[in-house]
């Protein structure tokens, strides 16, 4: 009896720099995932590198990342450091030869953005970023009844993600113009942001008009005591919480896109609204797992009908990573160096730009 080839899949040795919320998240996923050996942590604090290495077996522990690119022989990395971070940490990486995963927002500006790709292509290595919301199942499974063709051609979206009371890390890098490079824009709206954009199948943004408000912040208001980095005594609030936007799209379409940090509402509210030729449909999402809902409006045989499609399994951070491995183990590199993010940053980077001059801009221009 002849037995079929058995298919091996190279193993990868992973590292994750920062262990806050984020970086717990890409831990995990490493950790769950058994062709990958998850070899080496780096982080500013000693406990959570021992928790974490104890919890994991992570043989590499280092305070310091340059250490741990130079000694820990990585195939792949995640960074989830403050944003202002990651540009200068994804550029070594990718100059050392390893395939990159950075947290969203990619780099606190388009120009930093940029300059990763550059790298990436340079390098020849993947660089990817984690834009988790878009593999949330009410996503997935609306990603699935758009590509069926049953709404027609979208031209119209309105999408936002509005919290009660969620300021993170208020009195740290999180509220510091140049350490996270915006607000709740840059924070939760670039989440809104992507995976509209995906729903609606990737038209580029061509214009934004924006404006940008910091109501709560200034106030000490708001805050959430999200993550585990250090509040800055004295530390002023440099940033927006809340920024709305209208977006001008190719072919036509237009989005309406609004976030925030703090609101007097009565709890989370974060939802995307499509609307088609031939049906519409939305997404409600009260900010916590398990309280999902798709509606979708067309007709059936000519009646006008309402349905509800089953909202499949949260991926979110595990599927991210996964989706990074698979582009690591493709072997198409060139195809992943990071630009959907940097489109990404471009229109963040309009939006703030046009709130400062109270006008329309183009986008990237
Ligand atoms: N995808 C998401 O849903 C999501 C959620 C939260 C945060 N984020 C993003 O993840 C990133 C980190 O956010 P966070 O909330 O985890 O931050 P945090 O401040 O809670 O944690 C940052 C981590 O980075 C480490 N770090 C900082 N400087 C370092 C250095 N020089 N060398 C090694 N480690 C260093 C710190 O020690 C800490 O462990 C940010 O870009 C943020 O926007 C994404």
């Amino acid at each position: 009896m002849t037995t079929a080839p058995q298919e091996t899949v190279r193993r990868l040795r992973a590292g994750v720099i920062g262990l806050g919320w984020a970086g717990q998240q890409h831990v995990a996923a490493y950790a769950a995932d058994p062709t990958v050996d998850l070899v080496a942590l780096s982080a500013m604090e000693d406990h959570l590198l021992a928790r974490f290495g104890d919890a994991h077996d992570v043989p590499g522990r280092f305070q310091d990342w340059q250490q741990m690119l130079a000694e820990a022989e990585l195939d792949v990395v995640s960074i989830a450091t403050p944003t202002f971070l990651h540009a200068t940490m994804a550029a070594a990486a990718l100059e050392a030869g390893l395939h990159v995963i950075t947290e969203k927002p990619m780099a606190q500006n388009a120009e930093a953005a940029s300059g990763m790709v550059e790298a990436a292509r340079s390098a020849g290595r993947v660089l990817d970023v984690s834009f988790n919301h878009r593999q949330r199942g009410d996503v997935t499974a609306l990603k699935d009844v758009v590509d069926s063709g049953v709404l027609g051609t979208l031209y119209y979206a309105k999408t936002g993600w509005i919290r009660r009371q969620g300021i993170p890390g208020l009195g740290t890098w999180f509220t510091k113009a140049e350490s996270s490079g915006g607000g709740a824009m840059m924070d939760i709206g670039i989440h809104m942001l992507d995976m509209t954009l995906h729903l609606m199948g990737e038209p580029a943004v061509t214009a934004a008009s924006a404006s940008t408000h910091a109501e709560f912040g200034p106030l000490g208001r708001g805050g959430s005591g999200f993550g585990v980095s250090q509040v800055e005594e004295g530390t002023p609030f440099e940033v927006e919480d809340l920024a709305t936007a209208f977006l001008r799209l190719d072919g036509g379409g237009t989005m309406l896109l609004e976030s925030s940090w703090a609101q007097w509402i009565p709890e989370d509210l974060c939802y995307v609204t499509l609307y088609g030729a031939d049906g519409g449909a939305t997404i409600e999402w009260g900010g916590s797992p398990g309280n999902h809902k798709i509606t979708v409006w067309t007709e059936v045989a000519g009646i006008p009908a309402e349905l509800q499609p089953v909202v499949g399994e949260d991926g979110r951070h595990a599927a991210a990573v996964a989706n990074f491995l698979q582009k690591v183990r493709s072997g198409d590199w060139a195809a992943h160096d990071g630009s959907l993010a940097l489109r990404r940053a471009e229109v963040i980077d309009a939006c703030y730009a046009s709130a400062r001059a109270g006008a329309e801009v183009r986008v990237g221009g």
